[in-house]
């Protein structure tokens, strides 16, 4: 079998972060949800592994470049707009010729890894295709399918008014070289994409075989930055903790930190989880649950709670606690000692501000 990421699109519901990064490269527990997409796909046992990536695509490759760090071959596929998920299988067809392929959207987080699902379809050679649902809440959010009685796909929705059952995709999904068909087949939806979902009620349609696999863990899907920090903490609350950087005697971190090489907590209390990245440095400070804070990062006489600091940023005297926040790269929150004594703000476009 095969693998293909999908890391194209805009992440505009991750602005302004994505304005200069690709969302997938955003780190949940200070490794790139790509990169946990990539190991959770070579865990699974699968080495060749497309990835199609759009405007983003300089960053993404210098980030994997040829995948050996990670033990995979990665094969780059160029998507020219983000015209949907069917799109960006439709564009692969070359690189993944007849064989059964997994596809896992490069912005998703599961827990559990996909292994059991690769070996259920692996095993039935009679399925065209796989999806995985989970129970939901609000089920009207998502795509959401009809099982008949032997727990056969029948029917998907695409955020159906009346939900027939509360079973919503995630997004990996299974498929045979059918589905070349569905792409061909279908047409552009409203929003002008070539729909997944469209492509797998055309191969239900015309009598292929679609079955589920119902994920029982927790699935997260990173658009929203409400998702990222839930799919943080969840991350966290796995992890096993490491110490690996120092801690002076002054300093309190109990058994749920992980510190990583070069990082310095001094004269300060963490809690875990949390991480603390390379070189960063947590001074006179509370570094409070559910945190990951990558590397060089300067933390100072600050607090922060349950968000997440990127690379190179810098907090330092704040006298309110930081919580729920997400913090983009090279970022400087400090105060203004300079009179006039006021507010000094370079917020990039979509910035959002919570002053007490
Ligand atoms: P989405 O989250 O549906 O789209 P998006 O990345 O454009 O985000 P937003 O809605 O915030 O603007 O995409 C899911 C994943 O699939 C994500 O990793 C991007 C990728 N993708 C492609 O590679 N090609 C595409 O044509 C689309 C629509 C998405």
């Amino acid at each position: 079998m095969k693998g293909l990421i999908l890391s194209g699109g805009k992440g505009t519901r991750l602005y302004p972060l994505t304005y200069t990064r690709a969302k997938q490269l955003i780190p949940v527990a200070n490794k790139p949800v790509l990169f946990r997409v990539i190991e959770a796909i070579r865990d699974a046992g699968i080495t060749e592994i497309g990835i199609v990536i759009g405007d983003t695509g300089p960053e993404i490759k210098e980030a994997v470049q040829d995948g050996s760090q990670f033990g995979v071959r990665v094969t780059y596929i160029q998507q020219e707009a983000p015209l949907g998920l069917a799109h960006a299988v439709k564009i692969s067809r070359d690189f993944l010729g007849d064989e059964r392929f997994v596809m896992f959207l490069g912005d998703n987080v599961i827990q559990g890894g996909i292994s059991p699902l690769i070996a259920e379809f692996a095993h039935h050679h009679e399925w065209n295709s796989q999806i995985v649902l989970t129970e939901v809440e609000f089920p009207e959010q998502y795509g959401v399918a009809r099982l008949n009685g032997e727990g056969r796909v029948v029917e998907l929705i695409e955020k159906p008014k009346n939900p027939p059952s509360n079973l919503a995709l995630v997004g990996i999904y299974m498929f045979d070289h059918h589905i070349f068909e569905a792409t061909e087949a279908i047409k552009p939806s409203w929003r002008g994409e070539l729909e997944i979902t469209d492509a797998i009620q055309w191969l239900v349609e015309h009598g292929y075989v679609v079955y589920p696999h119902i994920h029982r863990g927790w699935w997260i899907d990173t658009g929203r930055p409400g998702d990222m920090l839930n799919a943080n903490s969840l991350v966290l609350e796995e992890l096993t903790p490491e110490i690996r950087g120092s801690v002076d005697s002054a300093s309190e971190v109990d058994s749920r930190v992980t510190v990583e090489e070069g990082a310095e907590i001094i004269n300060s209390v963490v809690r875990g989880p949390t991480i603390i990245g390379r070189h960063t440095r947590i001074v006179n400070s509370y570094v409070g649950p559910f945190s990951s804070i990558y590397h060089h990062v300067v933390i100072e006489n600050s607090e922060i709670e349950r968000s997440i600091v990127l690379e190179h940023s810098i907090i330092r005297d704040i006298p309110t606690r930081i919580q729920d926040s997400l913090i983009g790269r090279h970022a400087e929150v400090t105060v203004n000692t300079l009179r006039p004594k006021a507010l000094k703000l370079y917020l990039g476009d979509y910035s959002q501000l919570g002053l007490l």
